[in-house]
């Protein structure tokens, strides 16, 4: 089975086909970091007017590249939310097109599922090994734990109160004077800090529930950069680059320690057979590298899950294969679905 998937919920204009749920014939994304970095996060207008443009482009070449007609897809899955309302809307406007004009059916996908899926791209695993699975997903827009009993079942056992950890990474290096996107410029500079210069706290890891919270941190940051910036002696008010990889590696580590924290509660709590880390900061290594071992030592039978780090980041393959586990016999009709800024887990 060939599966189209599109996806155009923040700024990547994606389009994928995939053969079976895990094998990409073809996947082509353009990135709009570089019109979006000088207002250091996404503009929503802006990423919309891009994915108008490219989205046609994007959606040819990736025809061309799997030298395959349209014909010969079975069906088109298409993000409808959660994202940004006016991306999300250029995405499912072109899918319900295409799915008219080469009357195909069209399933509707949850953006926060299809990075869960992203750990089936390209594997081949069997399914009994993963589920119950504990999903930790972690993106720009998104921080949340998620028990899938099966491809069917989906319970968010909780997430962030205020910001993503994507979101707080980005806070976290527009404040250093970093660019955009800031998780990988962190990352990078992390590797070279001291991730125990700054006492740094890590939110809610004493609470009962699953739920996160990272405005705090990003606050306590702010706090010590201003101090910082007070007592700089330069006119510029400049932050020595020593300060700055040490605030990142103490930054990261904070993030880190608390996503994997919450991670273990919740496993010992639930007993799942494996733990599925995705979204764009599982594209971190000290987080992949943290989780994969501390979940080894709480249980060396769970089974950890990550997505090539390429697959991480938005992408439209993660979103046909989610289609190909997901949809069973709720493909419709072009002008039955529509997109969803806010849509919940329990949804499709
Ligand atoms: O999943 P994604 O592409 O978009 C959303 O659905 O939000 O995630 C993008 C987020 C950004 O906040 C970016 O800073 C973060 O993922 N990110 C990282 C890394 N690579 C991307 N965060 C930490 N470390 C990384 N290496
Ligand atoms: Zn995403």
């Amino acid at each position: 089975m060939k599966i189209l998937g599109i996806e155009t919920s923040c700024d990547e204009t994606s389009a994928s086909i995939v053969k079976d749920g895990r094998d990409i014939i073809s996947l082509i994304t353009l990135s709009q970091i570089d019109v979006h970095k000088q207002y250091g996060g996404v503009f929503p207008e802006m990423a919309a007017r891009e994915h108008l443009k490219n989205i046609i482009p994007v959606t040819h070449q990736c025809f061309e590249k799997a030298k395959i007609k349209p014909g010969n897809i079975d069906f088109i899955a298409v993000t409808i939310g959660p994202g940004l309302p006016p991306s999300l809307l250029i995405g499912v406007q072109i899918a319900k097109s295409l799915a008219y004009v080469w009357n195909k059916p069209i399933y509707g996908m949850s953006h926060i599922k299809a990075h869960i899926y992203a750990n089936w791209l390209e594997r081949n695993f069997e399914d009994k090994k993963v589920f119950p699975a504990l999903c930790l997903v972690v993106s720009g827009g998104h921080t949340l734990l998620v028990l899938m009993k099966s491809h069917r079942e989906f319970k968010a056992l909780g997430e962030t109160r205020d910001d993503a950890a994507g979101e707080a990474f980005d806070k976290v290096a527009r404040l250093l004077g970093l660019g955009y996107p800031g998780g990988p410029i962190i990352s990078k500079l992390a590797e070279k800090g001291n991730r125990k210069a700054f006492d740094l706290p890590r939110p809610m890891i004493d609470t009962e529930d699953f739920d996160f919270s990272f405005s705090g941190l990003k606050t306590a940051v702010l706090r010590i950069v201003k101090e910082k910036e007070c007592c700089s002696k330069s006119e510029k008010k400049s932050l020595d680059s020593k300060f700055v990889k040490d605030m990142a590696a103490s930054f990261e580590q904070a993030v880190v320690d608390t996503l994997v924290i919450k991670s273990l509660k919740a496993a010992q709590k639930f007993k799942p057979k494996s733990l599925m880390l995705s979204g764009g900061v599982a594209a971190n290594g000290n987080l992949r590298n943290s989780l994969k071992k501390e979940i080894k030592k709480l249980d060396p039978k769970i089974e950890f899950f990550v997505p090539e780090i390429k697959y991480c980041t938005d992408n439209a393959a993660m979103v046909a294969c989610a289609g190909f586990y997901c949809s069973k016999k709720e493909r419709v009709r072009f002008d039955e679905i529509d997109s969803d800024a806010n849509l919940r887990l329990g949804g499709r």
